[in-house]
């Protein structure tokens, strides 16, 4: 067994990934890799909180896998697999559900939002979906949660589950659940919308216009920048409130472009939009190639991407076996027959 710190996180199956999944997070698994013990899953349990479509959930999941080696994540590091493959996660859910008082549930952020958004088809799911979400973290006992700045909420919360089960049925000192800490880098940990600068670029988001997916044709990304909000201030800024949309892009430009903020902020500040964009387009086109080169070998292996899940469900569910197993003791169940 290795000796590295271990790290676990995922991306729901639900439309397509777009720049903020790829900048917020998973850029990060990618470059930090190396230094830890990885696995990354497919939450296709959490993409079933929402109206979903039977039709579709098995392939977008496949999908998100291949989306997951496209981006660079690399298996002698790190392991792939889907979250419905290890039964632990539902079961571990259970069990923390009995442990988890509703105010904490009905407090969460982004529950309140997508609960508007559905009116009366709330499910319990989506109120339950933060504990879903603690059991794929605690099963593997890891030491960091890399993600986006609004999945914070929901490691705060998975802390206070482990500091609330070990007070209850561990001994002093001997903890059953670790500790988890998010790990949110500060650039790309909130890219905005292409159609309003103030909020969030997002899956759900109904109109395509708002986001660029990570498999877009250079068609799609230049009729999308093309279109995208702007102001009519000449000269492009990063960090002024009234200019959202300024410094959202400039953002994305830095991300994309690999040059630092100072950088950009010097090239472009007397830049107009009809000079910028074109610029943007390009760098986001030259980004996402390389991604959707591999993407497209990836899927065109026949039989690899299974290969791949398969080994990653192998290694994911001895340890999540072992920590339920550890669980179910603590909590003083009968060892299985
Ligand atoms: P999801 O699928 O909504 O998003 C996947 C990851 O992308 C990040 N993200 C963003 N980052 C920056 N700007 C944005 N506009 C943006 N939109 C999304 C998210 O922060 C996330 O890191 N509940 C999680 C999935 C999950 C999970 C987990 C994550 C389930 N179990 C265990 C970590 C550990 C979610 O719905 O992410």
């Amino acid at each position: 067994m290795s000796n590295r710190q271990r790290v676990l996180s995922g991306v729901q199956p639900t439309g397509d990934l777009h720049l903020g999944n790829y900048l917020g997070a998973i850029r990060n698994w990618v470059e930090g890799q190396n230094q830890y013990d990885n696995f990354f899953c497919v939450v296709d349990l959490h993409a079933i909180t929402v109206p979903y479509n039977p039709a579709t959930l098995a392939a977008d999941t496949y999908k998100v896998a291949a989306l997951y080696l496209a981006c660079g994540i690399d298996l002698n590091y790190s392991s792939i697999f889907i979250q419905s493959h290890v039964s632990a996660h539902s079961e571990l859910t259970w069990l923390l559900n009995c442990i988890t008082p509703l105010n904490w549930l009905q407090d969460m952020v982004q529950y309140k939002e997508k609960a508007i958004k559905q009116g009366e088809n709330v499910s319990v799911g989506l109120l339950d979906y933060p504990v879903l979400m603690s059991s794929d973290i605690l099963l593997y006992q890891a030491d960091k949660v890399p993600v986006g700045e609004d999945q914070k909420q929901h490691i705060e919360l998975t802390r206070d589950i482990v500091n609330s089960f070990n007070h209850k049925f561990a001994k002093p000192n001997q903890p059953v659940l670790k500790l988890p800490e998010p790990l949110i880098r500060k650039e790309g940990a909130r890219v905005m919308s292409l159609t309003d600068g103030t909020k969030k670029m997002s899956k759900s988001d109904p109109s395509d216009l708002s986001r660029i997916n990570l498999l877009d044709s250079p068609d799609e990304i230049a009729k999308k920048i093309k279109r995208c909000k702007t102001d009519p201030v000449r000269g492009l800024e990063f960090d002024n409130p009234e200019r959202p949309e300024s410094n959202n892009l400039l953002n994305l430009y830095m991300l994309l472009s690999g040059k630092t903020k100072q950088e950009v902020a010097v090239e472009c500040q007397d830049m107009g939009w009809g000079t910028f964009k074109p610029l943007l387009t390009e760098t986001t086109i030259n980004a996402l190639k390389p991604i959707q080169e591999k993407y497209k070998a990836v899927t065109e292996e026949k039989g690899y991407l299974e290969s791949v899940l398969r080994e990653g469900k192998q290694k994911a569910e001895a340890i999540a076996n072992q920590t339920l197993l550890q669980v179910k003791a603590a909590m003083g169940y009968s060892a299985p027959l």
